[in-house]
């Protein structure tokens, strides 16, 4: 079993388009959570990428009057364009259209095709077609005896296709969640998921013939491959399915697929049934976050609620932008967007909470101490009380991925300190020449205090901290920094050369 590596993954986005907040609210997630862990010393697999096979991105290139390919070479630059300005630190990005993926993907075909189980099938796929959508209606659905969404006639069509014996599994997979609760979060997901198990599953369709943007088939290469049994296959082909065994190995099972809710279906139930059927261990765990909604409505281009990152990003700045989305929403709940919630947050935690104490101490440093951090003779504060105290709720909640309560724990520290700064009145201490001392220790614990709050809020504000770090003119290096050690009282040298930079998040005007 995979121990080595602690694996985390996006899904990979459909390139049918340009980038929303919704799927960068996913991807700055993972990245918080992925940066936690360096943080922690532990060796980090952090993967995401495109999905850029299956119908819909055939219909997109065709809108385009491109080649499919040719469509998902353009738009996949896109996405990481976004990703680099939202300081993604993704290990590998994959493609679902590169080699080593058909390769896996092939590969995974036959492992179930060739399982003794006959767990991959020839069956007649038949029902009420809509061309126009190229989806299948039972009858139910259809209004009128037509399409709902077209309101055109349907095709009674019957198509050959390969399945997967899904139905099969339930047993399998309810005793593999019935061991171990943890594997899908958080809870309602978990209940969503069992039921779903428990009201029984049925075999579905692996295989299309009615276009041709896929991967074949190894044994019948006039199916391609259906776009979800290729698109789940990314999690293990970057982990080295079957092209570097030891690899594979290390890092795989994954520790947490980070979804959104829309896609727990496939993630919990066809993923892990697939891979029992390819004899290979199921992830660990998926864990399903809520819906980025905006004015309460779900996220869309034809409704102008599709916002693209950029849009805030040039407003905010990235450090801002991610601390908002991640402490905005209780991580797993929808949460609802708003420019107005995002000034607020901005002004109320960054501006005026860890910006103003950080540059109120600096340049206190400057104009009492030339900038050089003193020597303490010993300070009365509850500060590095509050300090461990925080820490150890802020390791607790990124554990159970409770992101924003991890954050409010650390801004637990910035609120005390200022606080501290309010009850001391180092500025008062400071003209009275008798009480050097005294001001020494206020402003050793507040430079402190900063030290282990720019560790703290590396994963998250990955530009803020090195900011803070050059400013306090530490000079070992802040992505050297490790937790729990990092964080404990007393790490910075008196000596150090400390500089007052420019501030580090200006107010905004709401
Ligand atoms: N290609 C599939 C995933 C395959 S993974 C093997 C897919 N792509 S997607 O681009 O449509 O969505 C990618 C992720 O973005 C999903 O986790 C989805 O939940 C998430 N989000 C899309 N819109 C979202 C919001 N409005 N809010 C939060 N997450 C959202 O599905």
């Amino acid at each position: 079993m995979g121990r080595d590596v602690f694996y985390i993954t996006t899904p990979i986005y459909y390139p049918n388009d340009v980038p929303h907040i919704g799927h960068a609210y996913n991807a700055v997630a993972t990245d918080f959570i992925a940066r936690y862990h360096r943080l922690r010393g532990e060796e980090v697999f952090h993967l995401t990428g495109t999905d850029e096979h299956g119908l819909k991105i055939q219909r997109a290139a065709e809108a385009a009057g491109m080649e499919p390919k040719a469509w998902v070479d353009q738009m996949e630059p896109r996405w990481r364009e976004v990703w680099a300005r939202l300081d993604i630190a993704y290990d590998d990005y994959i493609r679902t259209t590169e080699p080593r993926h058909v390769t896996a993907v092939q590969r995974m075909l036959r492992a179930v095709h060739d399982n003794g189980r006959d767990d991959i099938y020839l069956g007649l796929y038949e029902g009420l077609y809509c061309v126009s959508c190229e989806l299948y209606y039972t009858e139910d659905e259809l209004i009128d005896g037509k399409c709902p969404i077209h309101g055109r006639p349907v095709e009674h069509v019957r198509e050959e296709n390969y399945f997967f014996r899904l139905s099969a599994y339930t047993d399998r997979l309810l005793a593999w969640y019935g061991e171990d609760p943890s594997r899908i979060e958080p809870e309602t997901r978990r209940n969503e998921v069992l039921s779903l198990i428990r009201g029984g599953l049925q075999d579905f369709s692996i295989s299309r013939t009615n276009f041709d943007w896929g991967i074949p088939l190894p044994w019948d290469p006039n199916h391609v491959c259906y776009v979800w049994f290729d698109a789940l296959t990314n999690y293990i082909t970057a982990a080295g399915y079957g092209s570097d065994e030891g690899r594979f190995a290390r890092v795989w099972p994954a520790n947490i697929h980070l979804i959104g809710k829309d896609i727990l279906r496939q993630h919990a139930v066809y993923w892990p049934a697939m891979l029992m059927a390819g004899g290979v261990e199921p992830p660990r765990q998926v864990w399903a976050h809520g819906f980025l909604t905006v004015g309460g409505k779900k996220m869309s281009k034809s409704n102008a609620t599709g916002i693209h990152p950029f849009e805030l990003l040039d407003h905010f700045g990235v450090d801002s932008y991610r601390y908002y989305f991640m402490r905005e929403i209780q991580f797993g709940q929808d949460g609802s967007f708003s420019w107005e919630s995002m000034v607020d947050r901005h002004n109320a935690d960054l501006a005026n909470g860890l910006g103003n104490l950080a540059s109120r101490v600096l340049a206190m440093l400057g104009s009492y101490f030339d900038g050089v951090v003193p020597a303490t003779p010993g300070d009365d504060s509850d500060l590095p009380k509050v300090i461990e105290e925080s820490r150890r709720r802020y390791d607790e909640l990124m554990g159970t991925l409770a992101l924003g309560s991890a954050l409010t724990a650390v801004w637990d520290i910035v609120g005390r300190a200022n606080q501290y700064l309010v009850e001391r009145e180092p500025w008062k201490i400071a003209k009275d020449d008798g009480r050097r001392d005294e001001l020494a220790a206020v402003l050793y614990t507040a430079a402190e205090t900063l030290r282990i709050l720019a560790v703290l809020i590396s994963p998250i504000m990955p530009n803020a901290a090195a900011a803070l770090w050059t400013q306090l003119g530490i000079g070992e290096p802040l992505d050297a920094q490790r937790l729990p050690h990092a964080a404990r009282w007393g790490g910075l040298a008196p000596g150090t050369r400390t500089s007052k930079g420019d501030a580090l998040f200006p107010r905004l005007d709401s």
